[in-house]
């Protein structure tokens, strides 16, 4: 007969404890152990015998894997080339960030172009999610998507090949759904953990690709136990700032392709819409002449994207000066502080910096050290940076500049929205082609940066 026990289980991590304790020893969060029962069948294990498994060889007849193009360029490129059926895809992101939205008009694109799609809800009524429709323009008559809520997973594995099969179905939200066979309630690790992994199942077996919908922590990490991750093909984040109309749909990991690739979006009125140039919106409301303002070539995946980073520096009255950032790596500006301090000589600890970078994007690459650096110099001096001029570089704690991926990508990215020169680290030669137009100016380290910005001035006193 099969027995039920207790365990305290972490919903942060998913460690499995004893006892009750406020902290979890695995992950030191707080408040984060509930008790949880689990059913186990004693002896299940231990009956069946194992059977001799077919070993294969590495090389044999293997085809890539087949996609279906979601009729989202923005959501294919991400996705490496479109969906691969048979896979699952989870998508993360904060609440209100668009999540629905998205995968609303992602499944009545693909339901229009002859894909069987259904769509699972156990956040919203069918009235709400109607009421989103066509506040879309998507509630047609004739649009074919399969509307259900549902938080009830065992259902929906059974509603998936009713008399089509369906090609793509979406969860919305795996947070809500629950197995009557499990006793935790909905939202609990153990839930999360056996709905996923039952749904997974079930839309393997099928051929349908499955798109989960899991909520965030405060952290921006997915809610749950790691393992949700780990269970399925490809994890997406979709993030933003809300103030801010532009989405970033980012890959962390895919089994079929690429994981560096993004896709942006715009939240409109109607819906996301996709944006094909990023740069000239992430451009468009700079000033002119402003110091602390430089334009950084970034570089997300395979495309080139330039945004503004800004930087203003003031005497502090604090007696630890403040180091506010918005966009970028706070480590990484007090390094960059202190490099700035300790061998350019410039006096940053009695002030307190601010740095943002503008419209709400947030850059990881090491490669902004040598803009944010600009930024720094030209605010200190206010002398603003030439406005047709961008800068990208790596600097070293010896205030060195280093090289960074694809500089002919920036450059060629630059070019096409009218920069004509660039501050960049010094590159060989068989690096790169730059393109015509763009003068280059090259700086070993942190003071032929300064002087490229036209000397030093302390003008923030
Ligand atoms: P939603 O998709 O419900 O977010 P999530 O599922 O990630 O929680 O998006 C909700 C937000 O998007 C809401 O604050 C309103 C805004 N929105 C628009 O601006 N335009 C639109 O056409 C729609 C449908 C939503
Ligand atoms: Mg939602």
């Amino acid at each position: 007969m099969a027995r039920s026990k207790s365990q305290f289980i972490c919903q942060e991590c998913g460690a499995v404890h004893g006892k009750w304790s406020g902290k979890c020893s695995q992950c030191n969060s707080w408040n984060s152990i509930t008790e949880e029962t689990v059913t186990a069948t004693p002896g299940a294990a231990g009956k069946a015998r194992g059977s001799q498994i077919n070993m294969h060889k590495l090389v044999g007849d293997t085809a890539p894997p087949p996609r279906i193009s979601t009729g989202i360029p923005e959501v294919d490129r991400v996705l490496g080339g479109g969906l691969v059926p048979g896979s699952a895809t989870l998508i993360g992101g904060d609440p209100g960030i668009g999540k629905s939205t998205l995968l609303l008009q992602t499944l009545c694109k693909m339901a229009v172009s002859g894909h069987e799609a259904a769509y699972f809800s156990g956040e919203e009524s069918v009235e709400q999610i109607r009421m989103r429709g066509s506040r879309l323009g998507l509630a047609t008559n004739d649009m074919p998507l399969g509307l259900a809520t549902s938080t009830n997973a065992a259902d929906i594995t059974a509603s998936l090949h009713t008399a089509q099969p369906v090609a793509v179905a979406v969860i919305d939200s795996i947070q809500t759904m629950f197995l009557p066979s499990i006793e935790s309630s909905p939202g609990t690790v153990s839930q999360v953990r056996a709905s996923a992994f039952e749904l997974i199942r079930a839309a393997k077996s099928k051929g349908a690709a499955i798109i989960i919908v899991g909520h965030v922590t405060k952290d921006g990490a997915i809610a749950g136990p790691k393992v949700l991750e780990h269970m399925v093909d490809t994890v997406l984040h979709f993030e933003g700032d809300r103030s801010h109309h532009f989405r970033i749909l980012r890959c962390i990991k895919n089994r079929f392709g690429p994981t560096d690739e993004i896709g942006v979006f715009e939240m409109k009125g109607s819906g996301l819409a996709e944006v094909t140039n990023p740069s000239e919106l992430f451009l468009a409301d700079r000033q002119e002449n402003v110091s602390g303002a430089v334009v950084f070539a970034g570089l997300e995946g395979t495309r080139p994207i330039l945004v503004e980073i800004q930087a203003l520096v003031a005497p502090s009255t604090m007696a630890n000066p403040r180091r506010n950032v918005v966009g970028w790596d706070q480590g990484r500006l007090s390094m960059l502080a202190a490099v700035l301090e300790a061998r350019g000589g410039i006096p940053l600890s009695g002030r307190d910096i601010f740095l943002n970078v503008a419209g709400g994007v947030k850059i990881t690459e090491p490669a902004a050290d040598l803009a944010v650096a600009a930024a720094l110099i030209s605010s200190m001096s206010d002398l603003p940076c030439p406005r047709s001029c961008v800068v990208f570089g790596e600097v070293g704690l010896a205030a060195e500049t280093r090289r960074v991926a694809h500089p002919d990508l920036r450059l060629k990215e630059a070019a096409k929205l009218g920069f004509d020169q660039a501050i960049l680290p010094l590159a060989k030669a068989k690096d790169m082609t730059a393109p015509d137009g763009i003068a280059l100016n090259y700086v070993a380290d942190l003071g032929q940066l300064i002087a490229a910005l036209g000397g030093l001035k302390d003008n923030s006193r």
